[in-house]
């Protein structure tokens, strides 16, 4: 399987957890109050998922992308590594108003509301760049062997997440999921990737 390939199966789990996560924003919104340990969860599936395993995995395509693409890939490579690190900003944000919230603060409580809301679309739309831009383009300029070996080095990025496995946290998304919807399971690329 190409690497755009295992990634876009990644987008696929991450948008089906933001609409569970959008769920749970919108309970805080009309509560204005948060389960802080489903939050720290959510959290947590985020940073772990889609920022440290993810997003790892996507730096290793970009940067074989700047070395190979003879500078066709600059410019949406450089915007998208900045969208990364806005959405860890917006999660590092949601993590410092989860306590106040969580001891009943409507001013947390409205700035993780507010924040949440911002993440879910900025990370809708940064999947949706990835899926429909830049990954065709990559499938073009790399040829299959060039892929193949950016496959290989995704093997090793998920022992970033030790003890955790990718595995693991697609469970604990699923749960989630189940509990606020649309609950349906995730597929999990690593299972693929190993079929
Ligand atoms: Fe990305």
């Amino acid at each position: 399987m190409h690497p755009t390939q295992i990634l876009s199966l990644e987008h696929q789990s991450l948008r089906r957890f933001l609409d569970s996560f959008e769920r749970m924003i919108e309970t805080i919104a009309r509560t204005r109050s948060v389960a802080p340990e489903d939050m720290d969860r959510a959290l947590l599936f985020l940073e772990e998922y889609g920022d440290r395993f993810h997003h790892s995995r996507e730096d290793v395509l970009f940067e074989r992308l700047r070395r190979v693409g003879e500078g066709r890939g600059e410019r949406p490579v450089a915007a998208l590594c900045r969208e990364h690190a806005r959405g860890r900003e917006l999660l590092r944000c949601m993590r410092d108003h989860v306590q106040g919230a969580a001891e009943g603060s409507s001013a947390s409580a409205r700035a993780l509301v507010h924040i949440g809301l911002a993440f879910i679309e900025h990370e809708r739309q940064h999947a949706r760049t990835e899926d429909q831009i830049l990954f065709p383009l990559i499938d073009e300029l790399l040829s299959d062997e060039q892929q193949a070996a950016v496959a290989a080095e995704f093997e090793h990025l998920e022992q970033n997440l030790a003890p955790r496995t990718a595995r693991d946290l697609l469970d604990l998304a699923d749960d989630l999921g189940q509990r606020y919807g649309p609950g349906a399971s995730t597929p999990d690329s690593t299972d693929v990737e190993s079929r």
